[in-house]
């Protein structure tokens, strides 16, 4: 037996030992979860990266080609268990590999059309100019693609797309990426904060000091000295709980942070619901799954996106599949109940081989979650909330700076307006590659023409403030008010049943002052656990009190947009006004409450139009 091992099957066996080692015990590198010198609070980075995800280790790849900065990724997780790792279907870009006739227009055109035109066109040429760049960039680290028989990566048409454009390793594109990134970062030499959670990013006046987080193994307050700061701390899918395809990490940490600090939260209203979440619980089943030739069924036996969509049918864009869907269940032609309601989606006609060579996970997941064989049953399926088109504003698409100096933005947390009002399937590992590269690279600039300038007082003043918060908050009295547990599964059915796929007025207002409401509980809520080692119980309060602002500027954006665009569809303004709302909704954190203004979109080649798939 030969005992050659390609790189393929290497990093396919690293990715399954990363699962292994993070579902056991302690998940560690060099020994040790967090740099001695950030315990002892003697280091000064000139880039620090919150986050793990593709955007936090793609950023920190770039800037640590200057060997001379000092580079860390700081994660509440461990490096491996970012929500990238989850993303199913590939990534998008224009390569002339599987298909020639592909072009820069027509990847740009076509994330813009999904967008449903609040895209930012300038953004979006930037964007789809380099993302066929970063597939062959991860074939040099090692990415390991499904191949065609020549050899080149094969590329599949998502939904949405007119090409077949999303290069891809099985349904794992996401786990594939972050092993492969993950492995280049350790051979780059840079740090990795681990199971830390980022509590604020400090200020003293206009300055950066650096992060505030806790050390969740030991309880220790740090302050991460820093010249420069990049939030890639990924979405907030869990203001849906169990209708969310994101892991239980996806909280809106970053944004919040990010909001504390003056950056404006942009187009919060701008959700996604993936049409393909399993009833049961939201796990998600891929776009792949439709890319490859499954179609979905009402309770009737009939084929229905026809009736929606002549021409893409399965493969419009996600907005229009996941309303088709909900359609179908709220007229009485689906199946299942409650939050479980839903429709199925049929694979029995695509051939098993097909499935194990490039659904390997959705074959997988189908069984595990929903005790269905794909091969053999049609499984039940309902949007699920997947994604965040919003997010902090990056002020420069260039740098990926945002308007406060010093603190740069990537990934989904991040809003560069590339995603306008609906993302198309694969544009997000690509975005994370492009976006996170350029801030990387922006920070590092920064962070090479200026000092630290920071005030480490300052910093030791908040990990006292943070101190005493832990103190102050797990010591409280059972009777001080509900449970994390309690004011959490009241948002979440706020959020699902009154802000989900289709939103009107009398909803939006009612939710909005559930959240304020709840907002108020969540001051003197019960917590109950005042350990200092892996206290998660304070970990989930820190949570939902960003989940909640998140769903207090996602409402607050929704009740202003009265219009349809997108992912926000307003049953009372059922059509897109471009003369009132072709613009971006910008939510600052502003004396105690929240403030809205809205900035232009940004169009250069293409005007707006009727969007028809
Ligand atoms: O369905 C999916 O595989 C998801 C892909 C994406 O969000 O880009």
């Amino acid at each position: 037996m030969s005992t050659t091992i390609s790189r393929r099957t290497f990093i396919k066996g690293a990715a399954a030992a990363g699962v292994a080692l993070a579902a056991g015990s302690y998940f560690t590198w060099n020994g040790q979860n967090i740099p001695k010198s950030v315990q002892k609070g003697d280091i000064t980075y000139d880039v620090l990266i919150i986050g793990s995800g593709g955007a936090g280790m793609r950023a920190a790849l770039a800037a640590a080609e200057n060997k001379n900065l000092k580079v860390a990724v700081m994660t509440k997780l461990v490096p491996t268990r970012s929500a990238s790792t989850m993303a199913q279907g590939g990534m998008n870009g224009v390569t002339g590999v599987t298909d020639p006739e592909d072009s820069v227009e027509s990847h740009m055109f076509d994330t813009i059309k999904g967008g449903d035109y609040l895209c930012d066109q300038d953004a979006v040429e930037y964007f789809a100019q380099r993302a066929g760049e970063n597939i062959y960039e991860m074939d040099f680290m090692g990415y390991p693609y499904n191949r065609q028989k020549d050899g080149a990566f094969h590329q599949r048409k998502m939904g949405g797309s007119s090409h077949p454009r999303a290069a891809y390793f099985e349904d794992r594109a996401g786990h594939a990426m972050v092993h492969a990134l993950f492995e280049q970062c350790l051979k780059n030499n840079i740090d990795f904060i681990s199971e830390c959670q980022m509590l604020e990013i400090s200020m003293d006046g206009d300055k950066l000091n650096g992060v505030i987080a806790m050390d969740m193994r030991s309880g220790n307050l740090l302050g991460v000295a820093a010249k420069t700061v990049i939030i890639a701390t990924g979405g907030y899918g869990r203001v849906y709980w169990i209708r969310t395809s994101n892991p239980y990490s996806s909280t809106g940490d970053g944004i919040v942070a990010g909001m504390n600090i003056g950056i404006p939260f942009k187009d919060p209203e701008m959700v996604q619901f993936h049409p393909t979440g399993l009833s049961a619980n939201g796990v998600l089943l891929s776009e792949s799954s439709r890319a490859e030739g499954a179609l979905l069924i009402n309770k009737d036996g009939e084929r229905f996106m026809g009736k929606y969509a002549p021409e893409k049918k399965e493969l419009a864009t996600r907005d229009i599949v996941a309303r088709a869907i909900a359609t179908e269940m709220l007229e009485g032609r689906g199946i299942g109940e409650g939050i479980h309601a839903g429709v199925y989606m049929d694979f029995r006609h695509i051939p098993p081989e097909r499935i194990d060579e490039r659904l390997g996970q959705v074959l997988d997941l189908s069984k595990r979650f929903a005790g269905v064989d794909i091969k053999k049953e049609m499984v039940p399926i309902a949007p699920t909330c997947h994604y965040s088109m919003g997010g902090l504003e990056m002020a420069d698409f260039h740098t990926g700076a945002s308007r406060v100096p010093g603190v740069f933005v990537a990934g989904e947390c991040s809003c560069v307006s590339i995603h306008g009002a609906n993302r198309l399937g694969a544009n997000s590992l690509s975005e994370v590659l492009v976006f996170g590269h350029t801030a990387g690279d922006g920070a590092a600039a920064y962070a090479k023409e200026h000092k630290y300038e920071g005030n480490q007082e300052k910093m030791a003043q908040d990990c006292a403030k943070w101190q005493d918060k832990f103190t102050e908050v797990t010591t409280r009295d059972r009777s001080a008010g509900k449970t994390v547990p309690e004011i959490r599964d009241a948002m979440v059915n706020t959020m699902w049943y009154k802000v989900g796929v289709f939103r009107e007025e009398n909803q939006l207002l009612e939710a909005a002052q559930e959240l304020t409401a709840l907002e108020k509980e969540y001051e003197h809520c019960y917590v109950g656990d005042t350990s200092h080692v892996y206290n998660t119980a304070f970990e989930q309060y820190i949570e939902l009190g960003n989940l909640l602002q998140v769903s207090h500027s996602i409402v607050q954006g929704a009740i202003a947009r009265k219009e349809s665009r997108g992912g926000h569809s307003r049953r009372d303004y059922p059509k897109r006004d471009d003369v009132n709302f072709l613009k971006h909704t910008l939510i600052f954190k502003k004396d105690g409450g929240y403030h809205t203004e809205y900035k232009d979109v940004v169009i250069t080649k293409y005007q707006p139009k009727e969007r028809k798939y």
